[in-house]
């Protein structure tokens, strides 16, 4: 008993001393608030605030960034990147305004300049592929196809991206097996602002501002001039005030296209504009906030990947391979889950819908784009190598990097 009691009087004497030692503590640093509303800054119920009160010291409310899929919505598009100094200057712009884009960004580019692609991941931004050195994929052989994109797949991937499933070839020039054989989904665009020709920020923002209904389009620009940069200081906010939401590429389409880039499909002009607004848009949850990295990812519970379908067959695609080029019939035809982003994982099993083949010529969709070349014709006229290249010491400096070509007019 003699025990217990002297332990119980332990006890009591170890609390006693621990209260009075935080009572002296208090009273000697008069300068601490007393209560939790002073320490926060935040008035108690029923209290006004007091003179040394602070509202504006009240942490400010996380933006928490919503698509309505039945409201207007564009995506911007930048190539060619990354530019230390323009991509950063544009990201600024869409950071001000809670914008995303999309950047289509060449894999040696982001050796040299990885910076600004972990940004672009931070802030939610869909990082995609726009080849490793810029060189007209539909003049390369297969395997030196896959490796380039696989090269581009390690620049991103090591500056913090996950590996796109988005390619934008170099272009627009495709051919059978740049369309259908990479595993991944090729994308293209629907207006053309040729910044890269009239380095002109007014130019490049006035055709958007006087092109009319910009809604479901993706528009092109690149991410690696002054004056672009300047174009989308003005067009973002006017956009967003014209009430457009900005949105990624996959975000368009799902939201407004109703499915999502499938393997070895090819979206461009012509799908664009054979299709309207879907009434079935796929909610993409787990794009905000952004995902995780696919290390790790797991599919979800309700989709095993057992029943995760096979890719559709290959769209047809009328042209031939350059001539002397061996052309090779993909042989995988499971889904390639690994180039999914985990973002979009979740919704692999969507039925894609049918793809018309069949293409609507430009002047009929009463639009007045700048079609890109989508079936690039092997005329002088058309190739690439004809267009005008990069001003000396402007941007990428190489020449393989040319800017995107003239455009097809219809
Ligand atoms: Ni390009």
């Amino acid at each position: 008993m003699n025990r217990f009691f002297a332990a119980a009087l332990a006890v009591f004497l170890i609390l006693s001393c621990a209260a009075c030692t935080g009572r002296a503590a208090m009273a000697e640093d008069s300068s601490q608030p007393e209560t939790l509303e002073a320490a926060s800054g935040i008035p108690a119920p029923g209290k006004e605030p007091g003179p040394s009160a602070q509202p504006d010291a009240a942490p400010e409310e996380p933006y928490v960034r919503v698509i309505d899929p039945a409201k207007p919505m564009v995506a911007l598009t930048f190539d060619d990147g990354p530019d230390a100094t323009y991509s950063n200057a544009i990201l600024d712009i869409l950071e001000e305004n809670h914008a995303l884009a999309t950047f289509f960004e060449v894999g040696r580019n982001v050796q040299a300049c990885p910076e600004p692609v972990r940004r672009m991941v931070e802030m939610g931004c869909e990082v995609a592929s726009h080849s490793n050195a810029h060189k007209n994929l539909s003049k390369l052989k297969k395997a030196s196809l896959l490796k380039d994109l696989a090269l581009a797949d390690e620049a991103l991937t090591a500056a913090g991206a996950e590996a796109p499933f988005l390619v934008r070839p170099p272009y627009g020039a495709v051919n059978k097996t740049v369309k259908a054989s990479t595993g991944r989904a090729m994308v293209t665009w629907t207006i053309d602002t040729e910044d890269w020709r009239s380095r002109d920020a007014k130019k490049v923002a006035g055709y958007i501002m006087n092109y009319g209904d910009l809604d479901g389009e993706i528009i092109l620009m690149h991410s690696i001039y002054e004056s672009t940069a300047d174009a989308v200081a003005v067009l973002v906010p006017w956009l967003q005030e014209q009430g457009y939401q900005l949105v990624t590429v996959t975000e368009l389409m799902a939201f407004y296209y109703g499915e999502l880039p499938q393997p070895d499909h090819f979206y461009g002009y012509t799908y664009f504009t054979t299709h309207g607004r879907t009434d079935t848009p796929i909610e993409l949850p787990s794009m905000f906030p952004p995902a995780e990295p696919s290390d790790g990812a797991e599919a979800p519970e309700n989709v095993p990947p057992e029943e995760i379908p096979p890719e559709q067959p290959p769209e047809a695609v009328p042209e031939e391979p350059p001539a002397g080029e061996p052309e090779e019939i993909p042989e995988e035809d499971t889904l390639p889950e690994w180039l999914w982003p985990s973002a979009v994982k979740p919704f692999i099993n969507a039925a894609p819908r049918p793809i018309p083949i069949a293409s609507k010529p430009a002047v009929a969709t009463g639009r007045t784009v700048s079609a890109p070349a989508e079936e690039p014709v092997p005329t002088k006229d058309a190739s690439p190598a004809k267009e005008e290249p990069p001003a000396a010491g402007e941007g990428i400096g190489s020449g393989a990097l040319l800017p995107n070509p003239a455009v097809f007019t219809p």
